[in-house]
C-alpha cells in the first residue's frame, strides 16, 4: 500500500457540525471549542460561514465567532462563503480563507443554494476574483461527489466536470464532498480518479460523510490514490439541513487513530482532540459520535 507520509486534517465540525444542531449553540461555546481545536494542533479549522441568516439561522453569528477566536499563527480558519455578499463579510469579520460550496448535482444545487451549477459558477468567478485582489484563499467543495438526495447516482465525469470549472476559476483546492455518505471505497477511487484526470491529485481533498458507515474505508481508499488532505470533524458532528437523512462528517478522532496507526503524522494530538470532541458532545448532551472517544471514555485500554 502507497501511503502518503503527511496528512492535513481539516476540521470541518464548528461549521458542518454547529450548522446541523436543532437548537442554536451558544457563540463563547462555539469560541471555546475552535480554540481548543487549535490548541489540538489542527492547521484549518472550518470556523463558521457567510450564508443567509435565514437560510442557515445557526451561523448567523459568524462575525463574532471570527472576532472571538484566539488564532494561531499558521492556522487557517476557512469560512463558507456562497456568493460575493458572503464574500465581503467574511473579508470584513477577517477571514483570510474562504470556501465556495458547489454541487455536482442539479438539484441540490437548487435545494441547497438557490441557483442553477451554471449560475454558481458564475457567482464563485465573482468570490474568487475579488479574492485574488485581497489576496484571500479560496477552496471550492463539490458536494453530491458520490451521490444525492434527489437524484441517487451521480456519475464521476459531472463530478469531474464541476470540479475542473472551479479549480479553473482559482480555487486552489477542490474538496469532493459524499454528503449524504452513501460512497464506498471502489465508487470513491473511480470519482477520485475520474476528477484527477482533470485536477492535480495534490490541489484535491475529500469530505465523507459517515451516514453508511463507509467513511474511513473511503479515506484509506484515496489515500491510496495519492490524496491527502480530509476533511472530519470532531465528536462525528455534522451534516446539511438541505440533505435529508446525512449523517455526520466522520469523526476527526477516529481519522487520527487511523492515521496515527499508519504512522502518518498530522501534527495533532489525540488526548486534547478528544477532550474538545468531549466538551461539545456533553454540551449538545449526547454521547460523542467517535467510536475513539467512545472506547476511551468506556475506560478501554489506551492505544
Ligand atoms: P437567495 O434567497 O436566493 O438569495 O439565497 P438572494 O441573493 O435572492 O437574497 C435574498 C436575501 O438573502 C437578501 O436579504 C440578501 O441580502 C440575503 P433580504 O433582502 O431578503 O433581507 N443574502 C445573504 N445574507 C447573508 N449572507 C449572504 C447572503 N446572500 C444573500 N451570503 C443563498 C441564496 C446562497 C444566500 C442561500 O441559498 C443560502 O444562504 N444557502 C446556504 C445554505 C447552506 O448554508 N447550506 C449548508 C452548507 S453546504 C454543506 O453543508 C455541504 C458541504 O459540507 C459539503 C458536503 O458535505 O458535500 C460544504
Ligand atoms: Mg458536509
Amino acid at each position: 500500500m502507497r501511503l502518503p507520509k503527511f496528512v492535513k486534517i481539516v476540521e470541518v465540525g464548528p461549521r458542518d457540525g454547529l450548522q446541523k444542531e436543532r437548537l442554536i449553540v451558544p457563540l463563547d461555546v462555539k469560541i471555546e471549542l475552535i480554540d481548543r481545536l487549535t490548541a489540538a494542533g489542527l492547521a484549518s479549522i472550518e470556523s463558521t460561514s457567510f450564508v443567509s441568516p435565514k437560510w442557515m439561522p445557526q451561523m448567523a453569528d459568524n462575525a463574532q465567532v471570527m472576532a472571538g477566536i484566539r488564532r494561531r499563527p499558521g492556522v487557517s480558519y476557512p469560512v463558507l462563503v456562497p456568493n460575493l455578499q458572503g464574500f465581503e463579510a467574511a473579508v470584513a469579520a477577517g477571514a483570510t480563507e474562504v470556501a465556495v460550496f458547489g454541487a455536482a448535482s442539479e438539484t441540490f444545487s437548487q435545494k441547497n443554494i438557490n441557483c442553477s451549477i451554471e449560475q454558481s459558477i458564475e457567482r464563485f468567478a465573482k468570490v474568487t476574483k475579488a479574492a485574488a485582489k485581497r489576496g484571500v484563499k479560496v477552496r471550492g467543495a463539490v458536494s453530491c461527489a458520490l451521490g444525492c438526495p434527489y437524484e441517487g447516482e451521480i456519475a464521476p465525469a459531472a463530478v469531474a466536470d464541476v470540479a475542473a470549472r472551479m479549480f479553473a476559476l482559482g480555487c486552489y483546492e477542490i474538496f469532493l464532498g459524499d454528503t449524504i455518505g452513501v460512497g464506498t471505497p471502489g465508487k470513491a477511487q473511480a470519482m477520485a480518479d475520474a476528477v484527477a484526470d482533470k485536477v492535480p491529485r495534490e490541489k484535491l481533498a475529500v469530505h465523507f460523510h459517515d451516514t453508511y458507515g463507509q467513511a474511513l474505508a473511503n479515506i484509506l481508499a484515496v489515500l491510496e490514490r495519492g490524496i491527502s488532505v480530509i476533511d472530519s470533524s470532531v465528536a462525528g458532528l455534522g451534516g446539511c439541513p438541505y440533505a435529508t437523512g446525512a449523517a455526520g462528517n466522520v469523526a476527526s478522532e477516529d481519522l487520527l487513530y487511523m492515521l496515527n496507526g499508519l504512522g502518518i503524522e498530522t501534527g495533532v494530538d489525540l488526548d486534547l482532540l478528544i477532550e474538545a470532541g468531549n466538551y461539545i458532545s456533553e454540551i449538545l448532551g449526547r454521547p460523542s459520535g467517535s467510536r475513539v472517544a467512545r472506547a476511551r471514555g468506556a475506560g478501554s485500554a489506551r492505544f
